[in-house]
């Protein structure tokens, strides 16, 4: 099929990357140039593991525009998959969405055509893509549109990290639309994923125990709220956990040994139960700000989504004030990071807690250093006036400092000689942020070991 993607981020350039290696003749739009440069070039702008193999290997299936007319005029199917970042409201902005839907309704050929929101939109956006797409191009064409396109949902579940393995091996694929011929068409174009019938690459082989892909089919308002509330859910998994953890710490319990106990229980099960700094990236924090955003409209509170809200800010204090108590003094300290993406294995720093934690320490006077394996360059171009100095590894991390937080659960970080890095540092403390790290191991090498909580 002939598919198109608008936006060539996180989300829109897996998408059509894996679209395009199930067979599929893909065009991907996105109106930044150095992007689409790049990526003509057969370079990927973001890092994600394995992603430039998998471009290579579809290559014969994609092309890369910054040209709407071109991308959208002959497809079957579009994706929107442009940002939708939080506005201090909470509420999501939207304006990159309706300028990709104008572009959609403006180029539109006439033929039938699915337009598919992939971005994460608040729930009612879906009928109003189709408004917009349904005035421009009455607009531009001069004639109505009805009955010629239709709108569908299709929410993205993939974590930055692993969004190639998410994507072509998803626990499910959610599509929320109102009319049968819609599903008539994404059921074809997902046919190859849900029956699992495509030849696994080999660098990204298929789960073992992998089954048919199970598809749940919506109405447009329930896939759009699926994508919230499962977000909503993990979110509060990790401030549950963090909560806990903090009562864990006053009784003399071991926070991890208490997840893991916890996480056994198939109900609840082990994943996103993980302690310490909370979560950061570009999706649960607005995600959760657009889910309370939209039950206000409706005199709803959402309290538990809110609480979990206001856990995960404190985890990031909860650092500075366990180095101050430590320390005594923050004002003239050094402080090293370890980690400035938001998780390992992304370039991604979106609401990364390394940058509030930073941003705090520097507001108290500390002096902070910080090494990250591949966000560096993000950071020095997103960053530069946050103050942070910039290096080049993790010992030039501890040149001199008075303590260091790993902030980022890098592998990496994970297998470092603490005894060459404490030499290195003018006292041994380390603040680990995300129990990545074997206490015994780092405590043998002189440090003192001091975890978010317990
Ligand atoms: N990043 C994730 O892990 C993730 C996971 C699930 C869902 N989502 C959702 O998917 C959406 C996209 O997220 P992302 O992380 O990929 O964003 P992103 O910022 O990485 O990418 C968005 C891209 O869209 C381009 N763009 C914006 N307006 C455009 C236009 N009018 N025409 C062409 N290109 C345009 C931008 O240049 C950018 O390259 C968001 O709604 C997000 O909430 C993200």
């Amino acid at each position: 099929m002939n598919v198109s993607i608008i936006g060539t981020g996180y989300v829109g350039l897996t998408t059509g990357v894996c679209l395009a290696y199930l067979g599929h003749k893909v065009t991907c739009l996105d109106n930044d140039e150095r992007k689409i440069g790049l990526l003509r070039d057969g370079k990927t702008p973001i890092y994600e593991p394995y992603l430039t193999d998998l471009m290579a290997d579809a290559s014969p299936n994609l092309r890369f525009t910054t040209d709407p007319a071109e991308a959208i005029a002959g497809a079957e199917v579009v994706f929107i998959a442009v940002g939708t970042p939080p506005t201090p409201s909470g509420a999501p902005d939207l304006r990159y969405l309706q300028s990709a839907a104008e572009s959609v309704g403006k180029y539109f050929s006439g033929n039938y055509m699915v337009v598919v929101n992939k971005s994460t939109v608040p729930i009612g956006s879906g009928n109003w893509v189709g408004t917009i797409v349904r005035e421009s191009y009455s607009k531009h064409h001069g004639q109505k549109a009805d009955h010629q396109f239709s709108v569908a949902s299709n929410p993205e579940f993939l974590r930055e990290g692993t969004a190639l393995l998410d994507s072509l091996y998803p626990d499910r694929v959610v599509i929320g639309s109102d009319d049968a011929r819609t599903l008539e068409v994404l059921y074809k174009l997902y046919r190859p994923l849900l029956d699992q019938t495509f030849a696994a690459p080999p660098y990204l082989p298929r789960p073992e125990a992998m089954g048919a892909v199970p598809l749940v089919s919506t109405d447009l308002a329930s896939a759009e709220l699926i994508k919230y509330a499962a977000n909503a859910f993990l979110a509060l998994k990790i401030s549950y956990i963090n909560e806990i953890g903090h009562l864990a710490e006053r009784v003399g319990a071991d926070i991890r040994q208490v997840a893991r106990g916890i996480g056994l229980d198939q109900r609840i099960g082990n994943r996103f139960l993980q302690p310490g700094i909370g979560w950061g990236g570009s999706c649960f924090g607005k995600d959760t700000a657009a889910l309370v955003a939209t039950a206000s409209e409706y005199a709803i509170g959402m309290q538990i989504v809110q609480a979990a809200r206001s856990v995960n800010a404190r985890q990031r204090d909860v650092v500075v004030d366990k180095l101050l108590a430590e320390l005594k003094i923050l004002k003239g300290r050094t402080i090293g990071i370890l980690g400035l993406a938001f998780k390992p294995n992304t370039d991604d720093l979106r609401e990364a807690p390394a940058l509030d934690i930073a941003r705090n320490l520097i507001e108290r006077g500390c002096r902070v250093k910080a090494h990250d394996p591949v966000a560096m360059p993000n950071f020095e171009r997103e960053h530069a006036g946050l103050g942070v100095t910039c290096c080049a590894s993790a010992l030039e991390v501890a040149e001199g400092a008075d303590a260091v937080v790993l902030t980022t659960e890098w592998q990496e970080y994970r297998e470092l000689d603490w005894n060459v890095i404490g030499e290195k540092m003018r006292s041994r403390i380390l603040l680990d942020g995300r129990y990545a790290l074997d206490r015994a191991r780092v405590a043998v090498a002189g440090f003192k070991y001091i975890s978010v909580a317990g």
